[in-house]
């Protein structure tokens, strides 16, 4: 049996990314994997109940040195209990959201300083990193009024636009400057033409 590959999805809010990563594990299936569907902050009972306790947290403004504790100690459950196993057993993984969510959200959107974050990144996850990492990309305005269409106001009651165009310049920053395993897709256009990027991108990079 191949060895699973680690597939992260990334990107801003309302770029799609949930539809995204079902395409991928039918495009995945259909090609003879084995396929595990998972999120960050979640993906094991622990994660999971960060995740409810951090997205509630967030209406309180618990500040950025909680949240990215929260967020790699789920990390490190969802690590431990979830995607290793799966890859060591062959499946490949595909995960919306990773540490790249991180440095965007704690580190540029809300001022975290990188290193700390670094730091946390090299005690969770060693060596490991995803083999591809999809960036889906988005201007804010545009990702603003998709969820507020979809009904998801609340969370970003607090966020300004700024925040978010911070967190955007961060994921373009951090493909441009990761090399190989980042790849942009532009998600402004309507979905049928970003999922033909899309498989586009799944066809020539695995
Ligand atoms: P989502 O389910 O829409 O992706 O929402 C999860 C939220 O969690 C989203 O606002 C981004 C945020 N997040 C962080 O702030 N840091 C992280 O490390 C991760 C994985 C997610």
């Amino acid at each position: 049996m191949s060895a699973g590959r680690f597939i992260t999805l990334e990107g801003g809010e309302g770029a799609g990314k949930s539809t995204h990563a079902a395409f991928i594990r039918d495009w995945l299936q259909a090609r003879g994997r084995e396929v595990l569907l998972t999120r960050e902050p979640g993906g094991s009972p622990l994660a999971e109940e960060i995740r409810r306790v951090v997205l509630q947290g967030w209406a309180e403004g618990v500040g950025a040195e909680s949240e990215v504790l929260l967020m790699f100690a789920a990390r490190a459950a969802h690590l431990r209990a979830t995607v290793l196993p799966a890859l060591a057993a062959g499946r490949d993984v595909v995960c919306d959201r990773f540490v790249d969510s991180s440095y965007a959200y704690q580190g540029a959107g809300k001022g975290l300083d990188e290193r700390h974050i670094a730091a946390l990144e090299s005690l969770v996850l060693g060596d490991f990193r995803p083999q591809l990492t999809l960036v889906f990309d988005l201007p804010p305005e545009q990702g603003l009024a998709r969820a507020r269409g979809r009904g998801e106001v609340n969370r970003f009651e607090d966020e300004s636009l700024a925040y978010m165009a911070r967190v955007r310049e961060c994921f373009l920053r951090r493909a441009a400057a990761g090399g190989a395993r980042y790849q942009v897709i532009d998600a402004a256009p309507p979905l049928e033409q970003v999922r033909e990027s899309l498989r586009l991108a799944l066809e020539s990079r695995l």
